[in-house]
Formats: structure tokens, C-alpha cells, sequence
């Protein structure tokens, strides 16, 4: 098996049987930034109520629960809907979360005024997953994606384990990527269906990319 093959089954692994080393992975990947990353996705919603597709352990679905906005979950892995069911039962939390596909949504259109997804899977960069987040998006509603960080000097010690996991499945780096300089909208953003702005967020020594996807008129 190629090495990229092997990661991606090691990916669909970490979102499915192995969902409770996820946590760790994710701890390792960022130098325990992960979470710290993903709250600041938070920080650019004005329209609720608010879907998180694949929201993975339900961490950022549980701090906009905790900011007062009205939050529904969705992921495709019942484990990971399992998980975070768990962890907001403990806390007495009651968000709905629903086990389904990012690419077939089970909502009526025109339901979220925004739309969230923090390191997404592949999926995102789907014709038929875009035409579903703007279909269930209101008029001017917005698609907030954070997909990728980086640090911000040339040399971010706490990012070595990423960079690692990059080079050894021959990824581009968000360097080679032209990620680290440019405000340019990712060439997977369909722009017949959103109009994207892209914010460079600084979060201590590093940088997280988010691209700000209004939605279109039909
Ligand atoms: C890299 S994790 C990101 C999780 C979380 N958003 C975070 O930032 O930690 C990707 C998540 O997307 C989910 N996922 C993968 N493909 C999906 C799809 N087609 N539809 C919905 N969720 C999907 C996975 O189960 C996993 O929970």
C-alpha cells in the first residue's frame, strides 16, 4: 500500500474505531494548540443558529453552546457521535447531534445562518458537499472553514510532529502551499457558490488560515 493510502486509512481509523485516541493525535499534531485553534473559528459567527458538520469529539460544538448560540451537530461516524453524546450527557448538555453525511444533509433549505467545519476531511472539497452547505444556508448566510495552521516563523519547534507527518506523506506544507503569505480563496471553493475572504488568525507562535464563504445567490 502507498504511504498515502496507508495515512488516509489511518485517518479514517482515528474518525471511526481508534475515535478515542483522536484527542491524543490531535494534542501531538499541534503542540496541544488544536482546540485553541479551533475556538477561534468561534470568534466570526454573527448569524445563528449555527451547523458544525463533522464536529469529531463536539469540543467547538460545546464552546458555542457555552457563548449562548444555538448549535446543531453533524458527523458521519457513529462513534464520534457516540463520544460527544457522552461527554455533553456529563455535563448536562442537550445539543442535538445527528449522525449523517456532510454531502446529503437531513435538513430543509435555507435552515443555518452559518455553517462550520474546522480541519475538514477531504469531503469539503466535494462539488456535491458545497452545493449542500449553500443549499442549507439562509440568503447571505455564511460558511466559516478553518483548514489549516501553521507556524509562524520558519522554524515553530512545538508544529515539528506535523510538519513530520506532512513530509513523510509527501503533503505540501502550508509553506509550499503559499498558505503562510497569501489572502488567496483555495482553488476547492466553488465560487459560483460562495464569496470567500480569507483571515490569517495569529494564535501565539503560529497562524490558523480561515476562510470566511459568504453564500451566494442562486
Ligand atoms: C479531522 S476531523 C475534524 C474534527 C473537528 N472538527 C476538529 O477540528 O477536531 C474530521 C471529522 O469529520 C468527520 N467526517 C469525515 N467525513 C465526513 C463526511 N463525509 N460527512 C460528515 N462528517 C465527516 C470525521 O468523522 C471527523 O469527525
Amino acid at each position: 500500500m502507498k504511504r498515502t493510502a496507508l495515512l488516509n486509512r489511518f485517518f479514517t481509523l482515528l474518525y471511526t474505531d481508534l475515535w478515542w485516541l483522536y484527542d491524543i493525535a490531535a494534542w501531538i499534531a499541534s503542540g496541544g494548540m488544536w482546540y485553541e485553534w479551533v475556538r477561534t473559528a468561534a470568534d466570526f459567527v454573527n448569524a445563528p443558529p449555527v451547523l458544525e458538520v463533522g464536529f469529531g469529539r463536539g469540543h467547538l460544538l460545546l464552546h458555542l453552546h457555552q457563548q449562548g448560540i444555538p448549535v446543531v451537530g453533524v458527523d458521519r461516524s457513529p462513534q464520534m457521535v457516540r463520544a460527544a453524546q457522552q461527554a455533553l450527557r456529563r455535563q448536562s448538555i442537550d445539543i442535538p447531534l445527528v449522525q449523517a453525511d456532510g454531502r446529503a444533509l437531513p435538513f430543509p433549505d435555507a435552515t443555518f445562518g452559518t455553517l462550520m467545519t474546522t480541519f475538514p476531511a477531504p469531503y469539503v472539497q466535494e462539488a456535491r458537499t458545497q452545493h449542500e452547505f449553500a443549499r442549507v444556508l439562509r440568503h447571505e448566510g455564511q460558511w466559516i472553514c478553518l483548514d489549516t495552521a501553521f507556524g509562524a516563523h520558519r522554524w515553530t519547534m512545538r508544529l515539528w510532529p506535523a510538519t513530520l507527518l506532512y513530509t513523510l506523506a509527501g503533503w505540501p506544507t502550508s509553506k509550499a502551499k503559499g498558505v503562510t503569505s497569501s489572502s488567496i480563496t483555495p482553488a476547492f471553493v466553488s465560487p459560483h457558490l460562495f464569496d470567500c475572504q480569507v483571515v490569517l488568525v495569529p494564535v501565539r507562535d503560529t497562524r490558523v488560515r480561515v476562510l470566511l464563504c459568504k453564500r451566494r445567490l442562486a
